[in-house]
This record gives C-alpha cells, sequence and structure tokens, in this order.
C-alpha cells in the first residue's frame, strides 16, 4: 500500500487516473449514459439525506504521535473470516449501466486486491458468474425479497450453491424510495436486456413467464416490477430466509437501535447501518448520525457494518472510531467502474485502503482495535 502514495510523490511515476473522489466521478459522469448517472445518482426526494450522509465533519479525529506505527494490521475478523481490510464492497445493481465490465469487472478487482464483495440481487450477471470470478475472496449475497416465494427461495439456493459466505437481507427496500431523476426516465431501460439478468437466468422466475425473457423481455420485465419487493414484510417472516439456507444472514439498512434489538432477537449475525445511500426515506438521519445508538445497543453482540456516504479513508476511520467493525464502499467504486472499469474499481478501492492505512498510522493506530471513540470528538464536545 505504501507504494500507492510513493509513487504520488515521484514526477514520472503520478498515476495516469485521478485521485480525488471528486475528481474520478467527474470522469464518470463523462462515460455515463443519462440512465446510469440518473440510476447512480438516484438520491430520494430532495436529495436531503443523501447529502446529510456525506457530512462527517461534525466528528473530529484527534491524533496521537509517536506511538511506533511503522507496522500497521488493517485485518479484522467478520463472521469467522479473518479479513484483510476492513473494508468491504457494497452491493449495488445493473452495473451493465456504468460499463460495459459491469460485475465480472467489479469482481476481478475485488479478488485482485482480497477485498470482500457483496453481490446485489439486481445483478446484471447472473450470481453464479460473478462467484466463478472470486475463487478465494470472500463474497456475500445481498437478498431482496420477492413477493413471489419461489423466486425468493430459488436465490437463498443458489447462493449457497455457488459458494457465497453470508446474505444479506435488505430490509429498507420493500419497495423502491422515490428516486425522481428515475421516475422521470422509467425503470424500464435500467431492467431490460441484460440488466437485471440474476432474475431472467433464475429457474423460479423463468418458470413464472409464459415465454423466456430473450423472447418477450417486455412481460420478463413487467414480472420482475410485479414481484420486486415485498411491503407487508415483518420481522416474524426473516424464518423464511433462516429456513432456506445455513449461511449467516446479516441485515443491511438498519437506523434504529431498536430494529438492531430485533435483527438479533431474529437471529442476524451482523447488522449493516445504512441508508441505502439516500435512496429510500428523503429526509432520514444519516448513516454516521445514527451509527452510535446502535452499537451502544448491540454492545458488541454481533459486529456492526456501516456505509453511506463513505467517500474518503477519514469518513470511514471515524465510523469505526464510533464502533462499526467494516465500513462498504458504494458509488466511490461506482464511478471507478464507469471511469475505467475492472482496473477503475481497483483503482479507487485500493487508493482508498492505501489511504486508510496513512490515516490509521498518522492518527497513531497500528491496528484496528486501536481505532477507539478516544480518537474522535463530536463538535459539541469542543
Ligand atoms: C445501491 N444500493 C443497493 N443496496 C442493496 O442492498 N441492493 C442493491 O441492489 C443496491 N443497489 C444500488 C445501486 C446504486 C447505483 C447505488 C448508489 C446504491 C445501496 C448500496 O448498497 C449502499 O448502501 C450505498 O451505495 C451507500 O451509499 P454511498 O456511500 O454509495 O453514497
Amino acid at each position: 500500500l505504501k507504494e500507492v502514495y510513493r509513487k504520488g510523490m515521484l514526477e514520472d511515476e503520478t498515476p495516469d487516473l485521478p485521485t480525488s473522489f471528486e475528481d474520478i466521478r467527474d470522469a464518470a459522469w463523462e462515460n455515463m449514459s443519462e440512465e446510469g448517472r440518473a440510476y447512480v445518482h438516484g438520491g430520494a426526494g430532495s436529495d436531503e439525506t443523501f447529502e446529510r450522509n456525506k457530512d462527517f465533519s461534525n466528528y473530529r479525529i484527534v491524533p496521537r504521535m509517536l506511538r511506533g506505527v511503522a507496522e500497521r494490521d488493517l485485518s479484522v475478523e467478520l463472521l469467522g473470516e479473518e479479513l484483510d481490510w476492513p473494508v468491504m464492497i457494497t452491493p449495488l445493481g445493473v452495473q451493465t449501466l456504468l460499463h460495459d465490465d459491469a460485475e465480472l469487472g467489479t469482481a476481478a478487482a475485488a479478488e485482485e486486491l482480497n477485498v470482500p464483495l457483496c453481490l446485489s440481487s439486481l445483478s446484471s450477471t447472473p450470481m453464479e458468474e460473478v462467484a466463478e470470478a472470486m475463487p478465494t475472496t470472500p463474497k456475500w449475497f445481498q437478498f431482496y425479497w420477492s413477493s413471489d416465494r419461489d423466486v425468493a427461495r430459488s436465490f437463498l439456493h443458489r447462493a449457497e450453491e455457488a459458494g457465497y459466505d453470508a446474505i444479506v437481507l435488505t430490509v429498507d427496500a420493500p419497495t423502491l424510495g422515490w428516486r425522481e431523476r428515475l421516475i422521470d426516465r422509467g425503470y424500464y431501460p435500467f431492467m431490460a436486456g441484460e440488466g437485471v439478468a440474476n432474475y431472467f437466468s433464475d429457474p423460479a422466475f423463468r418458470d413464472s413467464l409464459a415465454e423466456p425473457p430473450e423472447e418477450n423481455p417486455d412481460a420478463a420485465v413487467d414480472h420482475f416490477l410485479d414481484i420486486f419487493g415485498d411491503s407487508s414484510l415483518t420481522w416474524d417472516d426473516l424464518s423464511f430466509v433462516f429456513e432456506n439456507t445455513d449461511l449467516p444472514v446479516v441485515i443491511k439498512g438498519v437506523l434504529h437501535p431498536e430494529d438492531a434489538r430485533l435483527a438479533i432477537e431474529h437471529g442476524a449475525a451482523a447488522v449493516d447501518v445504512s441508508t441505502h445511500g439516500g435512496r429510500q426515506v428523503d429526509g432520514s438521519i444519516s448513516a454516521i448520525e445514527a451509527l452510535p445508538d446502535v452499537v451502544d445497543e448491540v454492545d458488541g453482540e454481533v459486529p456492526v457494518m456501516f456505509d453511506s456516504g463513505v467517500r474518503r479513508a477519514s469518513d470511514a476511520f471515524k465510523a469505526m472510531a464510533l464502533g462499526a467493525d467494516t465500513v462498504m464502499l458504494g458509488r466511490p467504486y461506482a464511478y471507478g467502474l464507469a471511469m475505467a472499469g475492472q482496473r477503475g474499481v481497483r483503482h479507487v478501492v485500493e487508493n482508498f485502503l492505501a489511504e486508510f492505512d496513512l490515516t490509521m498510522g498518522l492518527a497513531g493506530c497500528s491496528n484496528v482495535d486501536e481505532i477507539g471513540r478516544d480518537r474522535l470528538k463530536h463538535e459539541r464536545e469542543l
């Protein structure tokens, strides 16, 4: 990792892709279609939560000096696996809209860096193909309910069969949020063709169609939209997931401490504090604002993961200082993918890890356990 920033000091070795998040986003923007931009942006309503998510500035890092940080260990244990880094890649659907490399490019980059990836149900590549691209790196499958239980069951079985290590059940999207840019363009272009190939390749999904998706894609998309999500679900319905998988189940999208408690009571192996990147409840608390109460409620019983708004390593450091065990990276890698395919994802994630390593060292931490609340002050305490 040290190489990454050492290179930046040598004029003839400066990277050919931009380093700052903003420059990468701009480069991605240039490369994307209108639909791609609307999809990636995708903030709900007025974008209030999308914007607030990114504001970590109420928390200030309080670095410690002269603590012998030459050797830094970034590893963490999560769900029984030793991970090299406390960083994972978030589930992000329909990546064919971003770049032709799509999920296979993201998976190959994750495999190169040994960064665990969580694959979206809405993958434009069948989950089995993505799993093959990640033979050694931990991979999790993000599960969206279908109101068609045969399809839901089939997804859970396929994930286990394909070698995924955990199921990540997203509970904040029983239906999609009020995403104005997407409403204006219609959801259809996002799902057509290879858009949601993970559904179109599913045996139970195919069985429920009169004609195969290749022959009648419109009907397949209509059916997909019909069965996507299920607003009638309650916590007790989680038993369906446990009955159909032996994998650990992570609950993604927890913001209220009592929901964290319910998740644990119902068997969650971990919870992920997330606002879905501000794509669901406009005006909601941001993920970083929600994190401390959830951490206090969970009190170490299960790991707490965190995503939404993480752009730079200092954001991840702050989330971990507040008690998150791992952090998931979302839009930054999406922009990397749109900018330069697999190479762009690798560039973004590798830089993120290097910046994280550097931030840890400069803040006086030689391992992730040392990233504690004593390294952080809230503005009101100043
Ligand atoms: C998402 N997210 C998401 N989450 C999920 O559980 N399943 C999914 O299919 C998707 N799809 C998706 C697409 C796009 C384009 C985005 C930006 C996000 C939410 C994602 O996993 C994560 O919670 C957010 O991306 C975190 O917010 P930031 O950091 O990207 O702003």
